[in-house]
């Protein structure tokens, strides 16, 4: 592929074409509820659009139902569209999980504990949807596996957008102390808190 610091019209229309593959294919994964993109904040926006190019980890917290998940989801699919800006790297490959759902898969005797744990590492952007929502830690071999899943994202500067009720600096006795140190590096500077009232009890405006 050409790496041309002033790109044609025919390279531009092709990585377009990649573009809008990649967010085609993304759509089928997004749910029903969070299928509309909505307006992100200023942050968030500024998060998303560096794709690719993107090392630190976006933290979005705020009250229930303030549209933290429906948040992620909206700068997931802009941070896709971004990887597609005037140079290609690759397809991105894009890890989605809820957290009760990838602490039980990621249990000695859940789906494929190890391939969980390798997809988890190695994707481009991981997404884990309300980290806190578990509120008792999960058992310590648990804890390991998904140690072994933030340590290499740490080590090799791989980004992950969470979503969570609770702060990072408070995240210790769900994740183990250990996670919780290298998230807060790691979102240092992308700790958003949305602002406002659970949406679905139509106290969002
Ligand atoms: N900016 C927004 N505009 C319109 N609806 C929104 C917006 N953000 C969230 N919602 C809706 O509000 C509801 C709660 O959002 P959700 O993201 O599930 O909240 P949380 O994850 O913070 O508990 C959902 O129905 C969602 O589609
Ligand atoms: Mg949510």
């Amino acid at each position: 592929m050409p790496f041309a610091s002033e790109p044609d019209p025919n390279w531009l229309h092709w990585l377009d074409e990649r573009r809008t593959d990649a967010l085609g294919l993304f759509s089928k994964r997004v749910p029903a509820r969070y299928a509309t993109t909505i307006p992100l904040p200023d942050e968030v926006e500024t998060w998303a659009a560096a794709g690719l190019g993107q090392n630190e980890s976006l933290f979005l917290t705020g009250h229930i139902g303030v549209g933290k998940t429906h948040t992620a989801w909206t700068a997931t699919r802009t941070w896709l569209a971004a990887c597609f800006g005037q140079r290609y790297r690759r397809n991105p490959v894009i890890e989605i999980h809820r957290s009760t759902s990838l602490f039980d898969d990621l249990r000695p005797e859940g789906t494929d504990p190890y391939g969980t744990s390798k997809r988890a590492k190695e994707a481009d952007l991981l997404f884990i949807d309300d980290l806190a929502a578990a509120r008792v830690s999960p058992t310590g071999w648990t804890q390991e596996r998904l140690y072994e899943i933030f340590d290499e994202r740490y080590v090799q500067q791989r980004p992950v957008i969470m979503t969570c009720d609770v702060l990072p600096g408070d995240l210790g006795g769900i994740v183990g102390a250990r996670v919780a140190s290298r998230l807060a590096e790691m979102c240092a500077d992308n700790v958003v808190f949305l602002e406002g009232g659970d949406r679905r009890t139509g106290g969002g405006e």
